[in-house]
């Protein structure tokens, strides 16, 4: 099977979405040279070029595609090649309207945007298909091609007929029969009994709440048809080409795919990223997508795309202050990442995205943002026979599952403040900011290498989750399980006594009686910290209690509980009191921290042989570094003390143990 490396070759990629069908052919040329300037080796071609490649239904202009990819390889730039089946053109919705998706209330999703496809049309995917087709043939052989970029992050929901139909046999297949899927489903509750696969339908836009359990299979299935179209544009285009890697870009920790499912049908797994240049904890949120993304692809892996300076898709967009950009794009590849591109090339003049930052903004090859993106092309240059390729090990997994996300964020839940990501976010900025570096894991993944495994909130495991939490305990591992965690099982259905039995034995916690979520700005006070977010009222039963409630309807009862190695928190400690208290856990099983000593804001990874220094601050700080190295960017040699500048990197290559 091919992998990254056949598209880097030894070299990190740099470059990004190339959209030149927007500009006269006069301008490619510029590009080129700005490109090169700028030490891009790979564009990302064609992403949204279905109407200028199929004008008119069955028609093919390659031309203008035959030049460009030609005139990259004449450059030494690498092209990864988009399908264009995102967007279709207007003609499709305009022949075709079965088509266009249909929202929950059944109003049409129109044309004169972009990704307005139903996954379940039959003439969707054989237009998809038909283009895919050509494109693979006449590409095939073409030196500029090193990777396909299948689509662009499938996100299009549909509830329509044919997506009922599609639906249906998905159902049929899961079930069986009709029974076992009323019994899943709870439909005994509120008259809902189906009595013929064809009254089952998507969850529509419906009188009251809906069923969770049918919603849930809806999500599951959602994802399972995108992943359908994908599956089907890269068989044919693997069968044109078996040793060029196949990708699809994610949208980050977005809940319309399961992306564990996903990254087993890529070769390559590639994450577009954009925090907020805002927000101070963007460097978290950067790290975290990071170790998410790489923990899927289980290796080295791809920024597709992200933003030199603001995005336009915010209330306020905010572009990023000099040296944020660098920073953030060192950072992704100190945590995996062999490929660092942006949305886009050039920023557009026209159209929805023309105040969207690009590599080469409005500002023009003397503006503040090109200079920095040629900066960071050297620099990637400079690294490359350093990095690409190798790995980072963790000690520590968190812990996460699309199915309990969406089973989780149900109508008739029982606090709507409850934010999943936000949760999975809190938990590792604690071990983050504890400088530890953690991978990500699905429940039923192998744990077995990990020294602790952190759960941060995960409401439904299957069976299978659970055996594997319990055998990772009795094999010797630490796992610590925040609030609201196996509660659910497979089918959204609630275990006796609200968490799966033997877990609780395993946590040392008795039933529980009542959960207490918090309003937003309310907290509960612990022993020793306060709680945010959710609490519950359970009795030991075995375990120690850490900290109990002190005070409100929970007084005396305890908060965090302790069985051995496995532990309870049955709140959201504040952020403090949570790097404290995973910081003492990770500790004691042996999960130590990257670098001791580090400043506030001083993010330190190790890749392979190579230690990264990331400064998130924006003051200046001096960093004491044990052992002579040499720092690759510069080529200083460091012995001691190093200086990172406000959102410095320093790069190390150790010379003297
Ligand atoms: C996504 C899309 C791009 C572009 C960017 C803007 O990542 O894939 O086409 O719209 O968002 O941030």
């Amino acid at each position: 099977m091919p992998s990254l490396d056949d598209s880097t070759r030894g070299r990190i990629l740099f470059g990004g979405d190339y959209n030149p069908e927007q500009w006269p052919e006069e301008t490619w040329q510029e590009d080129v040279r700005l490109m090169k300037r700028a030490g891009v080796n790979s564009v990302t071609l064609g992403v949204f070029s279905w109407a200028t490649i199929e004008p008119r239904p069955g028609a093919r202009e390659f031309g203008w595609l035959d030049r460009l990819m030609d005139l990259m390889h004449a450059n030494g730039i690498g092209v990864v090649l988009a399908t264009p089946t995102s967007s279709p053109p207007p003609w499709m919705g305009s022949r075709h309207p079965e088509t266009l998706p249909r929202d929950e209330q059944g109003q049409t999703v129109w044309w004169g945007s972009r990704q307005q496809f139903c996954a379940s049309s039959p003439t969707y995917r054989a237009y998809a298909a038909a283009i895919t087709e050509d494109l693979a043939a006449r590409y095939a052989g073409h030196p500029a091609l090193t990777m396909w970029h299948i689509n662009n992050e499938y996100c299009t929901h549909c509830w329509c007929d044919e997506t009922a139909r599609h639906f249906r046999r998905w159902l049929r297949t899961k079930y069986g029969a009709l029974d076992a899927l009323n019994e899943a489903w709870g439909t005994a509750f509120w008259s809902q009994r189906y009595d013929a696969w064809e009254e089952i339908i998507p969850p529509r836009r419906a009188q009251y709440m809906r069923n969770p359990a049918h919603t849930l299979d809806f999500k599951r299935f959602t994802s399972d048809a995108l992943m359908e179209c994908y599956i089907a544009e890269r068989d044919i285009v693997a069968r044109h080409t078996p040793h060029i890697p196949v990708t699809t870009n994610f949208m980050p920790l977005w809940s319309g795919q399961d992306a564990w499912r996903w990254a087993e049908q890529e070769d390559v797994v590639s994450v577009d990223i954009y925090p907020d240049p805002k927000d101070p904890l963007g460097g978290q949120y950067n790290a975290m997508l990071g170790d998410m993304t790489r923990s899927q692809a289980r290796g080295p892996w791809v920024v597709m795309e992200q933003a030199a300076g603001a995005v336009n898709w915010r209330g306020v967009n905010h572009p990023k202050p000099p040296g944020l950009n660098r920073l953030w794009s060192l950072q992704s590849v100190a945590h995996g990442a062999d490929a660092v591109c942006y949305f886009q090339w050039r920023q557009s003049r026209q159209g929805a995205e023309k105040f969207h930052s690009g590599m080469l903004t409005h500002a023009g090859e003397d503006g503040r943002t090109f200079k920095e993106t040629s900066r960071i092309g050297s620099e990637l240059a400079r690294l490359s026979p350093h990095v690409a390729g190798s790995r980072i090990s963790a000690d520590i997994a968190v812990l996460h599952d699309w199915g309990s996300w969406w089973a989780g964020q149900q109508d008739g839940r029982l606090s709507t403040q409850l934010d999943y990501t936000e949760v999975v976010r809190a938990w590792h900025r604690a071990l983050w900011e504890s400088g530890r570096t953690t991978d990500f894991a699905h429940p039923e993944h192998d744990l077995t290498g990990y020294r602790l495994v952190v759960v941060p909130h995960l409401y439904l495991l299957t069976d299978a989750a659970i055996d594997n939490l319990l055998s990772y305990v009795r094999g010797g591992g630490t796992l610590v399980c925040g609030f609201l965690t196996g509660v659910a099982d497979e089918d959204d259905r609630v275990r006796a006594g609200g968490m799966d039995a033997r877990l609780r034995e395993l946590l040392g916690i008795g039933t529980v009686h009542e959960w207490w979520p918090l309003d937003a700005d309310e907290s509960v006070e612990c022993e020793g910290f306060l709680g945010t977010l959710w609490s519950e009222e359970f009795e030991p039963a075995g375990g120690e209690v850490v900290a109990a409630y002190r005070g409100g309807e929970l007084d005396g009862l305890p908060a965090v509980v302790r069985n051995g190695r496995a532990w309870y928190v049955s709140t959201l400690p504040e952020s403090d009191a949570l790097r404290a208290l995973l910081g003492r856990i990770a500790d004691d099983a042996g999960a130590a921290p990257v670098l001791a000593g580090l400043p506030g804001g001083v993010e330190a990874v190790r890749r392979g042989e190579l230690l990264f220094l990331l400064n998130h601050s924006r003051e200046a700080v001096t960093v004491q570094v044990p052992g002579s190295h040499q720092e690759l960017l510069t080529g200083e040699r460091v012995s001691a003390g190093l200086t990172l500048e406000r959102y410095g990197v320093a790069v190390l290559s150790r010379t003297t143990p």
